[in-house]
């Protein structure tokens, strides 16, 4: 079957024939092809397991929307975030790419506020996507009773991907610590063993990765939140514990850190110079990808303090205003609600489908973990990856994390970061 207006080929036991028409996208479609068109997808998938994901979607594409052509619009650098600079530019000028990877949650709510994206809610119910989607997160990708992009995903945040190998060279072994102080405590060890830098970490954005995971330890899932809604909540004691906490952290950490990006950091912890990174579940597919083995070669646990809290961010793609092909957008986003679709990129991505009629047994045993996870566990969401606040937000605690790595002054962060949710709360 494809998608969009081409007609279907149909098998007729002896080849291809073509010429059967079908209904879809809402649309009667029978008669000629659309001429078709290409359709420009912008996205940050340009490396490793994300790079081989990206791919697979695309070439559903290649075969459901046949008279369409895919142009790679990515833009590397992880989470996006020289990405969505250059986005910001692209839309200002009235030049927005045919569609656009955005996260469920604050981020697309900017768009959706500024006008930069079109109401998709008649397609959701002609694809049959309002049946097949969490109510949750629906929820975080709706404004004003409509819906604006198609989330292709849902990955998990607060996790730390560890190396077996080094933990059992401090005698740890598979020892997973219960809070952030028995963490440090066996960071310690570690570097008594020789492990200098046992915690790997990377530039600006995997910082506040970090950082929001100790606000969740340190907060617990409700009062975590409340600090997208209540500037007071930064002032509490628990977030200048959480940030003591964070600063006690950041002395276990590569000196390089501001310099590099997360397969680096990754790379630190496989390559045995560290013992653990936060990080989110991108991190086996791309290992995968590198012939390394989970479980034998890496092993995960929740950030401790956080266990049985599934912080979550979904990756969606839109249909901007003045996109120049909608049709031929729309076939993309077609194909990336479809069960084919999401099977095809997640299984390579790490996440896990954001549909709820996946089957489990297509996927490996950590993703099937983490489905079951996604139904039981407290859902919060994510800073760094734009499903808990606006990006102008975001900014703000990125370039004072950013700081904080050089000057490391706990005081200051904090006040910076309640002046940044009292700008972005607007109270
Ligand atoms: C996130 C994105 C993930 C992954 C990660 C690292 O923002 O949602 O899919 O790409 O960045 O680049």
């Amino acid at each position: 079957m494809r998608f969009g207006k081409t007609p279907v080929r149909v098998r007729l036991g002896i080849g291809w024939v073509v010429g059967a028409c079908v209904a879809l996208s809402g649309v009667a479609a029978c008669g000629p092809a659309t001429p078709g068109g290409t359709v420009e997808v912008f996205s940050w998938w340009t490396e490793g397991g994300e790079k081989a994901s990206f791919e697979g979607l695309v070439q559903v594409f290649r075969t459901q929307c046949e008279d369409q052509r895919f142009v790679n619009g990515a833009v590397e650098g992880g989470a996006g975030g020289n990405a969505r600079g250059v986005l910001a530019t692209r839309l200002a000028r009235g030049a927005p790419p045919d569609t656009f990877q955005a996260h469920a949650g604050g981020e697309l709510s900017d768009y959706i506020r500024a006008g930069q994206l079109q109401d998709l809610s008649s397609d959701y119910a002609a694809w049959g996507l309002d049946r097949v989607l969490p109510r949750t997160l629906v929820e975080s990708l709706r404004v004003d009773g409509k819906i604006y992009s198609v989330p292709v995903n849902i990955h998990r945040a607060n996790l730390v991907w560890a190396n077996p190998t080094v933990l059992a060279k401090a005698q740890i072994g598979r020892r997973t610590p219960p809070s952030i102080d028995a963490w440090i405590k066996d960071m310690k060890v570690l570097q008594s063993w020789g492990v200098e830098e046992p915690l790997a970490l990377g530039t600006g954005w995997t910082q506040v990765m970090l950082l929001e995971t100790v606000l969740l330890a340190d907060l617990g899932p409700q009062r975590f939140r409340t600090l997208w809604r209540s500037p007071a909540q930064w002032r509490s004691r628990d977030v200048a514990r959480a940030i003591a906490h964070y600063d006690a952290l950041l002395d276990f950490t590569n000196a390089d850190r501001d310099a590099i990006d997360w397969p680096e950091s990754t790379a630190l912890v496989t390559g045995l110079q560290a013992a653990y990174t936060v990080m989110g579940d991108w991190v086996p597919g791309t290992l995968d990808s590198e012939g390394l083995t989970l479980g034998t070669d890496f092993m995960w646990f929740p950030v401790p303090g956080t266990q049985g809290t599934f912080q979550f961010l979904s990756d969606s793609f839109t249909l901007p205003v003045g996109a120049k092909n909608p049709e031929g957008t729309k076939c993309w986003l077609r194909v990336v609600g479809s069960a084919q679709g999401q099977r095809v990129f997640n299984i390579r991505k790490g996440s896990i489908p954001a549909r709820t009629d996946a089957r489990p047994s297509d996927y490996s045993a950590y993703q099937q973990q983490a489905m079951r996870d996604w139904t039981r566990a407290e859902l919060v969401p994510s800073l760094a990856h734009g499903s808990a606040a606006s990006t102008g937000w975001l900014d703000d605690v990125t370039t004072a994390v950013s700081e904080f790595s050089v000057e490391r002054d706990p005081l200051v962060l904090r006040r910076k970061l309640v002046a940044a949710a009292e700008a972005h709360t607007g109270r």
